[in-house]
């Protein structure tokens, strides 16, 4: 390798839920203590399931925020290497993938000093310290301390740590005592780097969905002024609970394109929002029956053109064998959108959806079976397909069943 392209990058991680000032200058210490070519920025790739009910920012959001705070920022970048995977990730993994792709540069990781006491409890330690040189940075008397330097000393004996102390002026600011404080109403703009406070009032961020109006879900959901122009129309044909459902299946629907990212976020919310269009009050049509007919009606009254979009709302109820990953994400959303109370077992399909989509599909095909067999109802004959396809997917056995 040619020594004039070897590069030394620092990355300062977090969830950056959101974005402050301890942040940006933990990115500038280290670029005052070392000649680096770069620092960036990047969100971790926490899986949106803590944001499922707004207290929390969703992944593109804290996206958004962070590109904010770093513009202008000499040799600051912006890194979507761990928002840009599903699930949740490691450190330990993001760093080892690092170092395979970009073999010519030398990598850095900058933390807060206090941070090297709970390094050892990390997913994969050693992998982290194999990886990186640490850039522990802290206050003069802070990294001195005898008990740092020996935490430190531990590391580096153990696992062959290269640990080097930066100084850095810790700030009393935590992303915990923003999202406080900004709900509490006693922040102000310029607390926060510019752009974020902006950002946070205009998308209603760290707010439960449930204190939010529709309007402000729709502002949440960066709604386009058509889609607001549908929700205009919705609400003169469905029930305010029904609509409020809609808006609930749009948001999470949404959350989980911004998850996988394979499913186009806007087709993901012009599909939630529209998916029960057929569901209205004066339609005979039972709770099967209104999801082929809300696609005819969002063809033929909302001038829906796309295939895809109309697909998902045709297949929301029942599924079906082979399901685009759009119409899982809207089968998914619409049985564990925020606003549902009554769902069995709602808070494991959650922590499923965002894991595993197919698991996600199978594990609530399988509820809704259960379900309509607790109450004597009949089951639609593809419900048991797709749930039978998926759980041959997942290697597990067909559900007993007349409509094998
Ligand atoms: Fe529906
Ligand atoms: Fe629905």
């Amino acid at each position: 390798m040619n020594a004039t392209q070897e590069k030394h990058i620092a990355v300062v991680g977090g969830t950056f839920d959101p974005i402050h000032y301890g942040h940006i200058n933990l990115g500038r210490a280290a670029l005052s203590a070392l000649h680096l070519d770069e620092v960036w920025f990047m969100p971790s790739g926490s899986n949106n399931y803590r944001s499922d009910m707004g207290i929390r920012a969703e992944k593109h959001h804290r996206e958004a925020m962070v590109k904010m705070a770093i513009a202008g920022e000499e040799r600051f970048a912006f890194s979507d290497w761990e928002c840009a995977q599903p699930g949740s990730t490691y450190t330990s993994r993001t760093f080892a993938q690092l170092n395979a792709t970009f073999p010519e540069v030398t990598w850095y990781y900058v933390v807060g000093a206090d941070t090297l006491h709970s390094l050892k409890y990390w997913e994969e330690p050693e992998l982290i310290c194999n990886s990186v040189v640490l850039l522990a940075a802290g206050r003069g008397e802070q990294v001195t301390s005898g008990e740092l330097q020996a935490t430190a000393q531990t590391l580096r004996t153990n696992y062959g740590a290269d640990i080097r102390f930066i100084p850095w002026e810790d700030m009393p600011v935590s992303s915990t005592q923003v999202r406080a404080r900004y709900r509490e109403g006693s922040f102000a703009r310029e607390d926060l780097p510019p752009g974020v406070y902006d950002y946070m009032t205009s998308h209603h961020l760290y707010q439960s969905l449930e204190w939010l109006s529709d309007q402000e879900i729709l502002d949440r959901c960066d709604a386009t002024p058509e889609e607001r122009g549908y929700y205009e129309r919705l609400a003169t044909m469905l029930t305010p609970r029904r609509l409020r459902h809609c808006l609930g299946v749009m948001h999470m629907a949404m959350l989980l394109a911004d998850g996988y990212r394979n499913v186009s976020m806007e087709q993901a919310r012009l599909a939630g929002l529209l998916h029960d269009c057929g569901r209205t009050e004066n339609n005979a049509l039972n709770a099967l029956g209104h999801a082929p007919a809300g696609a005819q009606v969002a063809r033929r009254l909302f001038g829906v053109k796309d295939e895809s979009v109309l697909s998902a709302i045709r297949w929301h109820t029942t599924g079906r064998p082979g399901m685009t990953e759009l119409e899982k994400v809207i089968f998914v959303a619409d049985y564990i959108e925020p606003f549902r109370g009554h769902m069995l077992h709602l808070d494991k399909a959650r922590r499923i959806a965002y894991t595993d989509l197919n698991q996600a599909v199978t594990f609530m095909g399988e509820s809704t079976v259960r379900y309509l067999e607790s109450r004597g109802e009949d089951i639609d004959p593809i419900t048991l397909e797709t749930v039978n396809y998926y759980r041959g997917l997942l290697k597990k056995q067909p559900i007993p069943g007349q409509y094998q």
